[in-house]
């Protein structure tokens, strides 16, 4: 698709690309105000993750944001056209990695293109490579129960990268494997980030990962549920993957979050 951009008028800054904007969203789950007037941009190419305490609507934002549910207002704007339900353009890598206990891996990753009928060899080279993209190569023909759980979830992230959505919505998926794991995966996320110029929407409750990965850091607080800062890490983002965790401002925003999230934690 060609776009010309025009210039921004000296003086101001050029309008933002953003892959995703949620405005004014609000959704209730009968009494229960789930998200109220939530409005939030999620630039293109970049990782945005949603931080939040249990139930200030995390999920919530995410299933509407692929199309799973419908808001009772507002609305999601894909490249600028209205979300009407779920579309290739965005996949949902889910927490319990939604695998097919009955399938190989290689099977299991190909799942998303056979869905929508790509002819079997050629989903299979596509899932091969995401396969060695999420570092699972030999693994192709075992079985889910024959994997750790970290290794089950890089199935999960293989088979998202394989239907080559644009937009890749992650609701905690890092938050059943083991410390070690997890840091690997930061890792590996932070390397997909800049190498796939996807989109990536990512929920998680820690915020040392939250600020470690991502490029956009979104508060959300509950009752009722809005976004109340807007993060953006700039000084270490480029910076060796090591130097992070150690870099002072990544210590600072690490700080003033939990800050502000203390009171409440219940
Ligand atoms: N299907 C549902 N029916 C009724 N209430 C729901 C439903 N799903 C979520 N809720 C309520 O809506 C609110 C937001 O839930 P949501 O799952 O989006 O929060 P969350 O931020 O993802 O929480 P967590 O961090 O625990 O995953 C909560 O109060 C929850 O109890
Ligand atoms: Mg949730």
């Amino acid at each position: 698709m060609s776009q010309i951009k025009e210039a921004a008028p000296a003086g101001e800054a050029p309008p933002a690309d953003n892959a995703v904007t949620a405005r004014n969203i609000s959704k209730n789950y009968g009494e229960v105000e789930a998200l109220k007037n939530l409005t939030l941009d999620f630039p293109r190419g970049q990782l945005t993750s949603l931080l939040g305490p249990s139930g200030c609507g995390k999920t919530t934002l995410l299933k509407i944001i692929a199309g799973l549910l419908t808001p009772d207002e507002g609305e999601v704007l894909v490249n600028g056209k209205a979300v009407t339900g779920p579309g290739p353009d965005r996949a949902f890598v889910f927490q319990d990695f939604a695998l097919l206990p009955w399938a190989s891996v290689l099977r299991n990753v190909a799942f998303g293109l056979e869905l929508r009928g790509v002819a079997k060899s050629e989903r299979e080279a596509i899932a091969e490579k995401s396969i060695r993209e999420v570092g699972l190569s030999g693994f192709e023909q075992s079985y889910p129960h024959e994997l750790s759980g970290g290794m089950r979830q890089r199935v999960g992230l293989a088979r998202a990268l394989s239907v080559d959505a644009q937009v890749l919505l992650m609701d905690e998926p890092f938050s059943a494997v083991d410390e070690q794991t997890r840091r690997k995966f930061q890792e590996d996320l932070l390397g997909l980030v800049q190498n796939e110029n996807k989109t990536f929407i990512f929920v998680t409750h820690s915020i040392e990962e939250a600020v470690y990965v991502s490029d956009q850091v979104a508060i959300l607080l509950p009752r009722p549920s809005r976004v109340s800062e807007i993060i953006r890490p700039s000084g270490f983002r480029h910076k060796d993957r090591d130097a992070i965790r150690r870099d002072s401002e990544y210590l600072d925003i690490v700080d003033r979050i939990w800050a502000s999230l203390r009171s409440y934690v219940e």
